[in-house]
């Protein structure tokens, strides 16, 4: 009756029916999961965000397929003044990914994307009948792109690698020498580029990390951002997809997702009337949210002694951390553990393609406290246990 694409394994985790068993049970749990910004306690800008939703413009239906024009030119300029001509507006990221997706395979074409790494990817690639293939970050004090590891797995059906900058969950930015070398290959593969840049703004550190991948010339690039996680505005549903590259090549790539745009049509009329006021409030909800989870993570750097066998490996960026956890048990069980004993919740690497057992992943968004507070529990637990 349903297609294969939509075939997928419903069972709960053992953790997800813990948790769901504890919460019906009434018992209380610190969650160090949330990672949606609206339900993080920041003190949004309120009038602000309501006021630029009331737009008269949102009150008439003249689509552009790429998205209005005026919306295209305010996120330009936000971009550091790219010609708005190489936007093409949608709902989501993950809804960019789509296009790009049927932009450029067939079905069973194959994409690159990274390990450890973001886990929607299985389900927007099942969803468009694509593949996927990991190639491994490896971790030696910092995250690191296997660049040998790419060209060995990058084969005939290959057609682009996703690189995740900063990556979602190991916040890894990549570095110059590591575009260089994935433009190179990207170049001689004949492959695209999709560079996700929606965490872009939030590094640990006000040293420069090495810039978006939109200017680049040589090769055919997607950069994508969005409100989402730029301007911690997720509901608002808009994001961007910037394409670069050799210019016919990126002209061409536009005019085809310019139709794949006009096919659905899908980002609002509202939001987009509104950007610029959304843009600035977002800028004030970015600087909440920078300063939060940059105190998180201090505060998680500082709960650990010398003497402990767990760790919090190196992240540049993002919203999470990543904790090595003893290892005495898996992470899934680690997970469990920690929900059974602390009624703390937290990520099991697995669920990101960790290369190695005992990685766990927490939010960096939770208010402060309670944040602390989970930590605290964590890391008593951990000494206990190792
Ligand atoms: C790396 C990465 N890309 C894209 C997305 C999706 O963002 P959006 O809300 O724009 O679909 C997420 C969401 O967590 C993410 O972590």
């Amino acid at each position: 009756m349903f297609s294969e694409r939509t075939t997928w394994e419903l069972r709960p985790s053992r953790l997800a029916e813990r948790l769901a068993a504890m919460r019906a049970a009434g018992e209380t749990v610190l969650d160090l999961t949330e990672s949606n910004p609206t339900r993080a306690g920041f003190a949004y800008p309120r009038e602000a965000i309501l006021e630029a939703l009331a737009n008269p413009k949102g009150l008439v239906y003249d689509p552009d397929p790429r998205g209005l024009l005026s919306a295209r030119r305010a996120i330009a300029a936000s971009q550091g003044g790219i010609d708005p001509s190489r936007i093409v507006l949608a709902a989501s990221t993950s809804e960019a990914y789509s296009w790009l997706f049927k932009l450029l395979c067939g079905e069973g074409d194959e994409i690159l994307i990274p390990a450890p790494g973001y886990p929607l990817f299985d389900f927007l690639a099942k969803l468009e009948s694509v593949r996927l293939a990991r190639y491994p970050l490896f971790y030696d004090g910092a995250w690191r792109l296997d660049i040998d590891a790419i060209a060995r797995l990058a084969g005939p059906r290959t057609r682009a690698v996703v690189a995740v900058h900063p990556n979602n969950p190991t916040g890894s930015f990549l570095t110059h020498q590591e575009i260089d070398a994935l433009r190179t290959l990207a170049r001689e593969r004949n492959l695209a580029i999709v560079s996700d840049e929606v965490f872009a703004a939030y590094s640990f550190t006000e040293e420069a990390f090495s810039p978006t991948l939109a200017g680049e010339t040589s090769v055919l690039t997607f950069s994508l951002g969005g409100l989402s996680k730029e301007a911690g505005l997720p509901q608002m549903k808009l994001s961007w997809i910037v394409a670069s590259g050799p210019e016919a090549l990126r002209d061409e790539a536009l005019e085809r997702l310019e139709i794949i745009g006009d096919t659905f049509l899908s980002v609002g009329t509202p939001v987009q009337a509104g950007i610029e006021p959304l843009l600035r409030a977002g800028e004030s909800v970015r600087r909440m949210i920078l300063d939060r989870v940059r105190a998180n993570r201090d505060a998680l750097l500082g709960a650990r002694r010398a003497e402990d066998a767990w760790e919090c490996l190196h992240t540049d960026g993002g919203w999470y951390a990543v904790l090595r956890a003893p290892r005495v048990m898996s992470d899934e069980d680690w997970a469990l553990d920690l929900l059974e004993s602390e009624h703390v919740h937290v990520h099991p690497g697995d669920l990101f393609d960790f290369p190695t057992d005992g990685c766990l992943v927490v939010s960096l968004l939770p208010p402060a406290d309670r944040f602390r507070e989970g930590i605290a529990r964590i890391s008593a637990r951990f000494r206990a246990r190792a």
